[in-house]
């Protein structure tokens, strides 16, 4: 997966985002968002409470480390959220969180479907995953609506979330969808 990884483009644009490696311009806004009980619950592994550290972590050692591929998603020039692949099982896996001023607005699906549509083209046919706790409905919806389907239910084992309810869910793509 590490030719994938670094094939996905530098930055992709959609009809109102433009996504991009997270930078050092991004921390204020990062830190500021993930100040957030909301958001960070849901996730496996943001830190809560959220320290500039850790957002440099991110930005400096965990965004351009082999298993992960983020991008740091703007809209009229914000920072809104980042939508990315892990690279740690066998198949990738996408992850997302969109600040919660943002919510509701489609950005976590136009976003995620621009890097899926990415993904298929360079490597056309390669399921992707994703990892979601049973009651957090707006990322199964947001799976729903990218056309991910349910292939596994278990129990998280993550710190965080750990004997939670989990589902797994996949999606295979198509050449043709760009
Ligand atoms: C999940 C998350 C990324 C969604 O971001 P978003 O930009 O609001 O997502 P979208 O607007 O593309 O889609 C959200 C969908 O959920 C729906 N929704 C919102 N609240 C809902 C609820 N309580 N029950 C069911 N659906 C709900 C919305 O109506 C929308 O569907 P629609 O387009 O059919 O109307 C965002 O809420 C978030 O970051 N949450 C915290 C972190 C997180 O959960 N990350 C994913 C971990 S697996």
């Amino acid at each position: 997966m590490a030719d994938l990884r670094n094939a996905l483009p530098a930055t992709i644009r959609t009809a109102r985002l433009t996504m991009q490696q997270p930078a050092l311009a991004d921390l204020d806004a990062m830190v500021a968002l993930l100040a957030n009980w909301n958001v960070t619950r849901w996730t496996a592994s943001v830190p809560y409470p959220y320290a500039r550290e850790d957002g440099i972590a991110f930005i400096e050692t965990i965004a351009t480390s082999p298993e992960q591929r983020p991008y740091a998603v703007h809209a009229d020039g914000a920072l809104i959220g980042t939508v990315g692949l892990i690279f740690v099982r066998a198949t990738p896996e996408l992850g997302y969180w969109i600040g919660e001023p943002y919510w509701g607005l489609g950005y976590a699906a136009e976003a995620s479907a621009a890097l899926l549509a990415e993904t298929a083209r360079l490597a056309p046919g390669v399921p992707v995953r994703a990892r979601v706790l049973a009651d957090n409905p707006r990322s199964l919806r947001v799976l729903e609506k990218l056309g991910f389907d349910v292939v596994e239910h278990t129990l998280s084992t993550v710190e965080r979330h750990l004997g939670q309810p989990l589902v797994i869910l996949e999606r295979r793509g198509r050449r043709d969808e760009l």
